[in-house]
C-alpha cells in the first residue's frame, strides 16, 4: 500500500514486526554528545491486555515498552483490517487515515488532535501507534448534564480543531463522543478529536453498520433533509455535518440526554421548526448558539470560525477562567498528575522537532478527495 500512502504518512512509517501479544520496534538513536549518529535499538511493546476500543475494523490495546528507550512507557495502538471493502477502495480509505492523523500529529497541533508516533503494517493488518490517554473518552463522562461552563468549553476545544480540518478542507464525519478523548477531565476540561477513519469508511461500507453514531449525525445524513433541498454541494461531505455533531455533543453535554431519540422527533424539529430546549439554569445564550449549531439545513449552520467568534462562548466559558480548581479523574481511575499525561503523551516524540508559530496547513492537497 505504500504506494498510495502519501509522502507525509510514508516518513512515519516506524520499523515493527508484530509477534503474538508483543511488537518488536527497531528505531535509529543518535547521541551528539558522543557522536552516535542513528545507532539501532530494539525496543519490545507488550500488548498488556487492556482493549480500550473495538470497532467495525479492528481494535484499539494498549501497550507497554518493557525494554528498550522508552520502557515504562505506554502507548495505545489502533489495529486496523486491511481489506475491508475492495482493494482499491480500503487501500485509499486506509492511506487517507493515515494521512490525516499523520498531519495533524505535527506538534503545533499537539493540543487539539490525539497524536500517533507512526505507523507500521502487515499484509492484513494496519497497526497506527498513538499517545495513550489514560482518561478514555468523553462518552464515560455523559452520566450527568455538565455545568454550562463546562459544556462550553468542551464544545470550544471541538470547534478549535475543527476549524483547522476544515481550513484543511477536511471534515471529520464521525464527531461523537467516542471519537473525544479526554486528556484532563473536569471542571477544567482538556479534549481531543480522534478517530479520523471511521467517517472515510462511511463511504464504503458501513453508513448502516455504525449503530450508536446515528444521534450526531445531521439531518442530511439521515436523510431527513433530502440533498436537493439542500444548497448546493454534496451536502453529505460539507463541513456542516461536523457542525450539527458539535451542536449535538453540546446538547448531550449540557442536558445528559440525546437531543433526538428516534428520527421521528428529529422529523418533527426539521419540518416543523420545533425549538430545542436544555436543561434549566442554561442560559438563552448557551441555548440560542446550540440552536444554531444544530441548524436543520446545513447552509444555515455557522462555520467553525464563525462558531468560534460567537461571543457566547466565552461568556459561558469565562467563569472556568477564574476557577481554582484543578482537573480531577475520571470515576474509578487512577490519579495521574497533568505532568505524566504530558511526559507519557510526548515520551517518544522526536526531540529535534520544531514548534511552528501557527500549524500549518498541510492537507490541501493529499485530503482534498474527502470532500468528493
Ligand atoms: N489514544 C487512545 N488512548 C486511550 N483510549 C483510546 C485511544 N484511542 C482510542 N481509544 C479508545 O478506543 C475507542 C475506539 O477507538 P477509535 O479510534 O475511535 O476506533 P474506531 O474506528 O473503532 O471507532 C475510543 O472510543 C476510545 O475509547
Ligand atoms: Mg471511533
Amino acid at each position: 500500500m505504500e504506494d498510495l500512502v502519501s509522502g507525509l504518512a510514508l516518513h512515519w512509517q516506524l520499523q515493527c514486526t508484530p509477534e503474538e501479544g508483543y511488537t518488536v520496534q527497531t528505531k535509529c538513536v543518535s547521541d551528539r554528545s558522543r557522536g552516535i549518529r542513528r545507532m539501532p535499538v530494539q525496543e519490545r511493546w507488550d500488548r498488556d491486555g487492556q482493549k480500550l476500543g473495538q470497532g467495525t475494523f479492528g481494535v484499539v490495546w494498549r501497550e507497554k515498552c518493557t525494554s528498550g528507550p522508552s520502557t515504562g512507557k505506554s502507548r495505545a495502538v489502533k489495529q486496523i483490517f486491511k481489506n475491508f471493502g475492495s482493494p482499491s477502495s480500503s487501500s485509499k480509505v486506509l492511506s487517507t487515515e493515515l494521512s490525516v492523523i499523520m498531519g495533524f500529529s505535527d506538534k503545533a497541533y499537539r493540543d487539539y488532535f490525539v497524536r500517533s508516533f507512526g505507523w507500521y503494517d502487515t499484509k492484513d493488518f494496519l497497526y497506527i501507534t498513538m499517545e495513550y490517554l489514560p482518561l478514555g473518552d468523553l462518552s464515560r463522562y455523559l452520566k450527568d448534564p455538565l455545568p454550562e461552563a463546562q459544556a462550553a468549553s468542551i464544545t470550544l476545544q471541538v470547534l478549535e480543531g475543527l476549524n483547522f480540518m476544515h481550513q484543511s478542507k477536511l471534515t471529520h464525519r464521525d464527531l461523537k463522543p467516542n471519537n473525544i478523548l479526554v486528556q484532563h477531565a473536569g471542571p477544567c476540561w482538556w479534549v481531543k478529536i480522534s478517530d479520523f477513519g471511521t467517517s472515510k469508511r462511511m463511504d464504503t461500507a458501513t453508513l448502516c453498520s455504525n449503530v450508536g453514531t446515528v444521534v450526531y449525525q445531521a439531518p442530511e445524513v439521515r436523510g431527513v433533509v433530502k440533498l436537493n433541498d439542500a444548497a448546493g454541494g454534496n451536502q453529505l461531505l460539507s463541513p456542516a455535518v461536523d457542525i450539527w455533531a458539535v451542536g449535538a455533543i453540546a446538547f448531550r453535554l449540557s442536558t445528559g440526554r440525546v437531543p433526538f431519540e428516534d428520527l421521528l422527533s428529529l422529523c418533527r424539529y426539521v419540518d416543523h421548526g420545533e425549538s430545542l430546549s436544555l436543561v434549566d439554569g442554561t442560559s438563552e445564550g448557551f441555548n440560542t448558539f446550540v440552536a444554531k449549531l444544530m441548524a436543520p439545513l446545513p447552509h444555515d449552520r455557522p462555520t467553525a470560525s464563525e462558531a468560534l467568534a460567537d461571543s457566547c462562548l466565552s461568556l459561558s466559558t469565562s467563569e472556568l477562567s477564574t476557577r481554582p480548581d484543578h482537573p480531577t479523574t475520571a470515576p474509578g481511575e487512577k490519579s495521574i498528575s497533568a505532568q505524566e499525561l504530558t511526559e507519557d503523551a510526548s515520551a517518544q516524540w522526536p526531540p529535534s522537532e520544531q514548534v511552528t508559530e501557527r500549524p500549518p496547513y498541510l492537507f490541501s492537497s493529499a485530503i482534498d478527495a474527502s470532500h468528493g
